[in-house]
């Protein structure tokens, strides 16, 4: 009874779960009937996942994203997704904010999990790196969120051997020195967020080659804008390059901003600009296309409220 009470509440969670997902992935069909009808997930994938819940530690007062774990059946735990086709785990979704901030290694039995399109891991603090490791195995990635989770030394250049990544989330993990230009080869990105990193010098223009990039997080860095291959983004939506200090060091990236068609969001707070920098420019440099909806300029030191009319 107790253990019909538990997958009861299980399959609920992995429901809600499951509704959250299929916004991501409307072709892809989780893992409720599958699991059911046939009792579950595959063997090697269900003992890689014990043991990289046993590398896992848990501050005590939260919990663990798992339901019965000694039931057959992986894809109804929590957090875990699988192709209702192939049976394999396609999803796994630890994220700190849901279940808690886990500590400790991530073990190496994730690589096992070579089916896995989507890995969540943000908001968690992990002691090791699983980055090269990552880059040989899980080479169906296509929505990687490592957001708060590790403390990078550098930003692999190997990422861009993850060529069917769509989604990448590598904010607010430390990484120093500069964007490795290797991941222009990412061609199938929409979503890139480098963010609040201590990374340094020009950003590459080879990200110009990321013609499908709808939204680009490149803020509270030390990066120097640059800017011509700004103008390939043709699909942008979302820009951010506040708390960039270098940012007033040039015009090139704002009059490539305005070539933007589709730009929606434009975020450029704290970033030195000033009526100096600004009247330095003709207006029609500040032409932005009628897409755009938001344009944050905070914390900047500008006397008139009447710059960007
Ligand atoms: C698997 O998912 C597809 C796509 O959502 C769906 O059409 C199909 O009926 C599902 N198959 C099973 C056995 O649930
Ligand atoms: C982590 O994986 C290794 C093998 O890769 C294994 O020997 C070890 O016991 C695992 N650690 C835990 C805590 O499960
Ligand atoms: C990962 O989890 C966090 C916290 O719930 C969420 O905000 C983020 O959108 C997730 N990432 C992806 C790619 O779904
Ligand atoms: C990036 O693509 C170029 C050619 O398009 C290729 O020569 C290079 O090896 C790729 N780099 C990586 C890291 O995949
Ligand atoms: C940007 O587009 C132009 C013309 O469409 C092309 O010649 C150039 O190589 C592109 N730059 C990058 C970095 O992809
Ligand atoms: C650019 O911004 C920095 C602060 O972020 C400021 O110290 C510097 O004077 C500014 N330079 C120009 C030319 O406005
Ligand atoms: C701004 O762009 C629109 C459409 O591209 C154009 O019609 C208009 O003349 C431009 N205005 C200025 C001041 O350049």
């Amino acid at each position: 009874m107790k253990i019909m009470m538990s997958s009861v509440s299980c399959i609920r969670k992995l429901i809600f779960v499951l509704l959250q997902f299929n916004l991501l992935f409307p072709n892809y069909s989780g893992a409720v009937a599958d699991a059911s009808l046939s009792g579950g997930c595959i063997e090697n994938e269900r003992h890689a996942l014990l043991e990289l819940k046993a590398s896992l530690v848990l501050d005590d007062t939260l919990r663990l994203p798992t339901c019965d774990s000694n039931s057959y059946g992986c894809c109804s735990w929590e957090g875990i997704g699988c192709s209702n086709q192939t049976g394999h785990v396609e999803r796994l979704d630890l994220n700190g904010h849901q279940f808690g901030s886990f500590r400790g290694e991530i073990n190496a039995s994730l690589m096992e999990l070579q089916h896995l399109k989507y890995l969540n891991l943000s908001w968690s603090y992990f002691s090791n790196s699983i980055f090269q490791q990552l880059f040989g195995s899980l080479s169906k990635l296509r929505y990687l969120d490592l957001q708060s989770s590790f403390n990078g030394r550098r930003v692999p250049n190997d990422l861009a051997r993850l060529s069917h990544l769509q989604y990448l989330d590598l904010s607010d993990n430390f990484f120093e020195g500069t964007i490795p230009h290797q991941l222009g080869n990412l061609s199938h990105l929409q979503y890139l967020d480098l963010s609040f990193n201590n990374l340094v010098g020009t950003i590459p223009h080879q990200l110009g080659s990321l013609s499908n990039l709808q939204e680009l997080h490149l803020g509270h860095s030390y990066l120097n804008v640059g800017g011509e291959w700004l103008s390939n983004l043709t699909l942008l939506t979302h820009l951010d390059f506040s708390g960039l200090p270098n940012l007033n060091s040039s015009h090139v990236w704002l009059q490539m901003i305005a070539k933007l068609p589709k730009i929606q969001k434009l975020k450029l707070s704290d970033s030195g600009l000033s009526d100096l920098y600004l009247h330095s420019l003709s207006p029609s440099l500040l032409n932005f296309s009628t897409s755009l909806t938001i344009l944050d300029l905070s914390y900047n030191t500008f006397s008139s409220s009447k710059i960007f009319e």
